[in-house]
């Protein structure tokens, strides 16, 4: 049943090379990504630091795909509205970050973006009962967060389905995102359980042939396509 959804590829940039983000971004829109995943990272909610609203501006301008902006860092409301400023369509929070979890959703609808909340591998499904009708996207974290590269962690299955669940017993539409390790051999396992975007830094941009990484990313979810 879940297998039938559409699947969305959002090539995160984490892993691109960074003197050359135009060209990057080009060839994963070449390969047919459905949106662009950018990693917000504050040195401070996670070990690592990465880019902020005047990088996010400058690359509004190379592409039309969807800026699926990924919010790593305490107090993310204090950055919502620039994040929206500088072109973000969907912005995710991090459950953990956020006392005030349907407050920041509200902020982040009335700029008129989509919202999404983010589980760390160690927080359970039930932080996201309550919320689930508000949001349009909820991000399960299939690695610890502040990195590219790391290992898919498998326990991430169980709560997938956990997940998927809650949203089919609420009758809800909510997509269910997958970041960390991602690749074409981890991908049907998390399509099985209820995913529906993946996120895939590392595989995409570490590869030779960017647009066919992600067309076989792709081919991963369909298996039966033959392009
Ligand atoms: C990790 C980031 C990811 C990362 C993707 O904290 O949120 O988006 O770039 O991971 P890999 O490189 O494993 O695909
Ligand atoms: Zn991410």
């Amino acid at each position: 049943m879940s297998t039938q959804r559409r699947v969305l590829i959002a090539p995160s940039i984490l892993s691109a090379d960074f003197s050359n983000l135009a060209d990057q971004i080009a060839k994963a829109e070449e390969g047919g990504a459905d949106w662009i995943h950018l990693d917000v990272m504050d040195g401070h909610f996670v070990p690592n630091l990465t880019i902020g609203p005047p990088v996010v501006r400058s690359l509004r301008k190379l592409t039309r795909l969807p800026f699926d902006v990924h919010l790593m860092v305490t107090n993310p409301d204090n950055h919502l509205q620039a994040f929206r400023d500088a072109g973000a369509d969907r912005m995710t929070v991090h459950v953990e970050t956020c006392p005030h979890l349907h407050r920041t959703v509200q902020q982040i609808h009335t700029l008129g973006a989509k919202a999404g909340v983010c589980l760390n591998p160690g927080t359970p499904p039930l932080m996201l009962e309550q919320i689930l009708p508000d949001i349009e996207l909820v991000l399960v974290m299939t690695v610890n967060p502040g990195f590219g590269g790391q290992s898919f962690l498998p326990g991430s299955l169980a709560k997938l389905r956990a997940v998927r669940r809650m949203i089919r017993d609420q009758r809800l539409e909510t997509h269910v995102q997958v970041d960390g390790g991602i690749d074409p051999t981890t991908a049907p396992g998390v399509i099985e359980a209820g995913a529906d975007v993946l996120v895939a830094g590392h595989f995409i941009f570490i590869s030779a042939d960017i647009p066919q990484a992600v067309h076989s990313l792709r081919r991963s979810a369909y298996p039966s396509l033959t392009t």
